[in-house]
């Protein structure tokens, strides 16, 4: 018998992410196939392949698999490279199995939020240029518009990018990402390109659907001085945190800020109906002048609990600043994505649940939180770290394409059936989480 339970409101939005590239397999007109076969770029020269072979059908079963969990949504993306392989040519036989995808999710009582563009692009689109291309955002304006021309009937929750900040510093500064430059100029650049795009793409999706709901998968990454009393770990970790506000305030107030530059993109003013956020973890920054990273170092806090892989530290306290950094934009908030890579699931029922504990209290003060969706429904290929890490509430194996479902997967449709954390799910679930959460 429960005694206690962390209640969210009516209409609470439950479900998981995914991203057609890392799920859907053989998706070889994109620059991230092309990518894979470079030597050297993918842990373990592992390649996606067939991946959890959605775009064979599997998705059928995968979003059974959800809605029998009693998750409500779901978020997914369409790839681009897919409807438009060529820059003169729209794939109608593509674009149909998406629709079919939509209609499935319809028909299982899931709301669907379709992302339109999930880190990958069309390798033609990378040959002109990509996102340096100043003809950028014309480009997406144009696939955009085909692409919820088609599924508006069933769609009107659209992220129109995902995690930019976390695309342009990956590509063109970090270099970890396609097309691998280290260039701070041009990460610049190709972020003005890419709130260009997501302004044309809101303003096409508003013309051609009055009633949608348009926003940007935002990565939030919660950053803290090692020092608090250090004034330089104070500056450096200044200087990163503006990482995290570059699209959400450009799209407020127009203006691109991005450390020492500034650009003014009028059209973007306004543009963004709900605030995505994508929260995982937390880093420690110190000043340090050999470092190449704005002369920063960044580490997990050595007693924080590590994911398989060292990833990514459990950090709850880090979900409700983000929260309360989302408030300053004054729009409803869906947190797009949060998870934990997790083979053995050790870990992830906690972090589940104090994670979303973190998100209760912020409803409960009646801020604007609309839904969560946790990262991932399956195993999927986790770009450059290849399939090293494994973030389902499913394993998958890739030799059989068998999926075998992990404690987190039942906690997780238990706390969507109830719309709440109850005290009995986690002393079942994850007990250590007990005095925490429900302290006596
Ligand atoms: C996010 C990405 C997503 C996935 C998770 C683990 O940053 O949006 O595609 O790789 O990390």
């Amino acid at each position: 018998m429960s005694q206690a339970t962390y209640h969210f409101p009516r209409g609470f939005l439950w479900g998981t992410a995914t991203a057609a590239y890392q799920v859907e397999g053989n998706n070889i007109n994109s620059n991230w196939y092309a990518w894979e076969q470079k030597p050297g770029k993918i842990i373990n020269s592992d390649k996606a392949g067939l991946a959890c072979d959605w775009w064979n059908g599997r998705w059928r079963e995968d979003f059974r698999r959800a809605a029998e969990g009693a998750q409500n949504a779901h978020r997914m993306s369409v790839e681009w490279s897919r409807i438009q392989p060529a820059p003169d040519r729209w794939d109608e036989e593509a674009l149909n199995r998406y629709v079919e995808m939509v209609r499935g999710l319809a028909e299982l009582n899931m709301t669907p939020l379709i992302t339109l563009h999930h880190y990958s692009d069309p390798q033609w689109f990378v040959d002109i240029g990509g996102w340096e291309n100043e003809m950028a955002a014309g480009y997406f304006e144009k696939y955009v518009r085909k692409v919820v021309y088609a599924l508006k009937d069933y769609v009107n929750l659209w992220c129109t990018l995902n995690e930019p900040n976390g695309y342009a510093a990956q590509g063109f500064v970090v270099g970890a990402f396609p097309p691998g430059k280290k260039d701070f100029n041009l990460g610049f650049k190709v972020m003005v390109n890419l709130v260009r795009a997501h302004a044309a793409a809101y303003h096409a999706i508003h013309q051609l659907q009055s009633e949608a709901r348009v926003g940007i998968a935002n990565y939030y990454r919660s950053l803290q001085p090692a020092k608090p009393w250090f004034p330089l770990d104070g500056l450096v970790t200044y200087l990163l945190r503006t990482l995290n506000n570059i699209f959400p305030s450009a799209s407020k107030d127009g203006v691109v800020r991005f450390i020492t530059r500034h650009m003014r993109v009028p059209e973007a003013k306004g543009t963004q109906d709900f605030l995505g956020i994508d929260y995982y973890t937390r880093d420690y920054v110190s000043f340090n002048l050999m470092s190449s990273e704005l002369f920063s170092r960044r580490f997990y806090r050595p007693e924080a609990e590590r994911s398989t892989t060292g990833f990514l530290a459990n950090e709850p306290a880090g979900m409700y600043e983000a929260l309360k950094w989302g408030l300053n934009y004054n729009l409803p908030i869906i947190i797009t994505e949060n998870g934990f890579d997790d083979a053995e699931d050790r870990v992830r029922p906690r972090y589940m649940v104090e994670h979303l504990h973190q998100v209760w209290r912020a409803v409960n003060f009646n801020w604007p939180v609309k839904g969560y969706f946790h990262w991932t429904l399956v195993d999927n290929f986790e770009w450059e770290r290849g399939w090293s890490q494994r973030f389902g509430l499913w394993e998958l194996d890739l030799d059989t394409q068998a999926r075998h479902k992990r404690p987190s997967a039942d906690l997780y449709a238990e706390i969507c059936r109830e719309n709440g954390i109850s005290d009995d799910m986690v002393r079942r679930y994850a007990p250590t989480a007990i005095p925490a959460l429900f302290p006596e």
